[in-house]
């Protein structure tokens, strides 16, 4: 069963026009591949890890659930946005090749894949657990260090509103950049988002483009402790909750001469 999946994912390469040739390797090895851990996972490009894993950008929802329900009558509530556009996609899909995921974001197979030990998901169990310290229990990503930054809550006490934004927004024209036009100006400097299209897109779409990334989609209760960049303008005291924030995002997603983002043509 896995070996026939392993071969109709070899087989699925030929679709993947920019990826490389899949190595030709048993299945046992190709799982163990070295590219999925460190240090080799941190170098690893999306045509290397899409040579054997094209499925997981290829279009597969299904047009009706096997019960009947037709899947673009079905749409939950963070669909309902104005700024969700298309059919139903999949999760692959929707951060790496809808219309929205490039014009906003950047992000790489390993923007969000830090490398998991198949035959130990239990962090510092074994001897060869990866010990990466950012590895989630049972989980092949880090979903507080990567997903909650897009899909926390709106932290709109230390912001000063009276209430939660969908309730206070009309006070503030449902426009972030009231505020933000002067506050944390120094935004999104991060490889995996296209800082400059985000503001063009709010600059059009008001509030929600923002919202969308911080309240709007949120699969958490908690929020994100963003970095604090300081921005021309700050006030020299740091109020209590920002202290022990950083002030510049993590090395790995730092935009450097080396670590810029995918250059325009390489994307999947
Ligand atoms: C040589 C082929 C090959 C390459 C290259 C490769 N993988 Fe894999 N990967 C596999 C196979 C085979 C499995 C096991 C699949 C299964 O059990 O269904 C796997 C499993 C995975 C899993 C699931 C792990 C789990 O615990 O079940 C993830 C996530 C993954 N790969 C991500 C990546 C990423 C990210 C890259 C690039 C850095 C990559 N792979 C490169 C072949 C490869
Ligand atoms: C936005 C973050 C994110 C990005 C970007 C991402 N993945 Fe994943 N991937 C996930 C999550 C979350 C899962 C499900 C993990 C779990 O079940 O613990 C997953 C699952 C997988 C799996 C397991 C099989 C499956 O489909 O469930 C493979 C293989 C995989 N990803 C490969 C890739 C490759 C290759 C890329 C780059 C083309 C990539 N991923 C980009 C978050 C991401
Ligand atoms: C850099 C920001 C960013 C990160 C990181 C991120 N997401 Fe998203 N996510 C988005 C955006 C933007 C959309 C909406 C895309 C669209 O509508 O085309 C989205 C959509 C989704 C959806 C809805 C998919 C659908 O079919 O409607 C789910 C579920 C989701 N994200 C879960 C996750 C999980 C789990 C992680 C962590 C592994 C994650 N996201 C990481 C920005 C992000
Ligand atoms: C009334 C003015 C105001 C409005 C409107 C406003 N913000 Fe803020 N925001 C602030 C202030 C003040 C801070 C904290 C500044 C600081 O770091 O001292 C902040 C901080 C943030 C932070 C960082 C939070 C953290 O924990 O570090 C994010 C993200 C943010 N705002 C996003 C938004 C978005 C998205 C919107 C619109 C949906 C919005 N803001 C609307 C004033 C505002
Ligand atoms: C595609 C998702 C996305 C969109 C859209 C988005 N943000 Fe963000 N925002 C993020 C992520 C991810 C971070 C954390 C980046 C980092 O770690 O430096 C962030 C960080 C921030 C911060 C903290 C910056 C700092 O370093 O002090 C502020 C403030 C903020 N965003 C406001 C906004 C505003 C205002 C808008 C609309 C103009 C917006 N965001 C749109 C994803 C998004």
């Amino acid at each position: 069963m896995r070996l026939a999946a392993l071969l109709s994912t070899v087989a699925l390469t030929a679709w993947a026009a920019a990826a490389p040739a899949a190595p030709a390797v048993d299945y046992q090895r190709a799982r163990y591949d070295p590219i999925h851990f460190k240090p080799q996972i941190d170098q690893a490009t999306d045509a290397q890890c899409l040579a054997c894993h094209a499925e997981v950008l290829v279009a597969s929802v299904r047009p009706a659930s096997p019960a009947g329900v037709r899947a673009a009558a079905a749409k939950a509530w963070y669909q309902q946005t104005s700024t969700y556009t298309g059919e139903q996609d999949t999760f692959h899909r929707r951060h790496m090749v809808t219309p929205m995921a490039r014009q906003l974001m950047n992000l790489r197979c390993t923007t969000c894949h830090q490398g998991n030990d198949p035959r130990d998901e239990t962090p510092l169990s074994s001897a060869t657990s990866q010990h990466t310290g950012g590895f989630t229990l049972r989980k092949m990503v880090a979903p507080e260090s990567t997903c909650l930054k897009c899909h926390g809550q709106m932290n709109y006490t230390v912001m000063g509103l009276p209430e939660p934004w969908p309730k206070s927004k009309a006070m503030f024209q449902d426009n972030c950049l009231l505020c933000h036009a002067a506050i944390r100006t120094n935004r999104h400097q991060v490889n995996y988002l296209n800082a400059a299209a985000i503001e063009e897109a709010a600059a059009k779409g008001g509030g929600d483009t923002c919202y969308g990334c911080h309240g709007g989609r949120a699969w958490y209760r908690t929020t994100y402790p963003y970095t604090r960049t300081p921005w021309e303008g700050m006030a020299p005291e740091v109020p209590d909750w920002a202290k022990g924030r950083a002030n510049a995002p993590e090395a790995r997603f730092r935009l450097t001469p080396t670590n810029h983002p995918t250059p325009a043509g390489a994307k999947p």
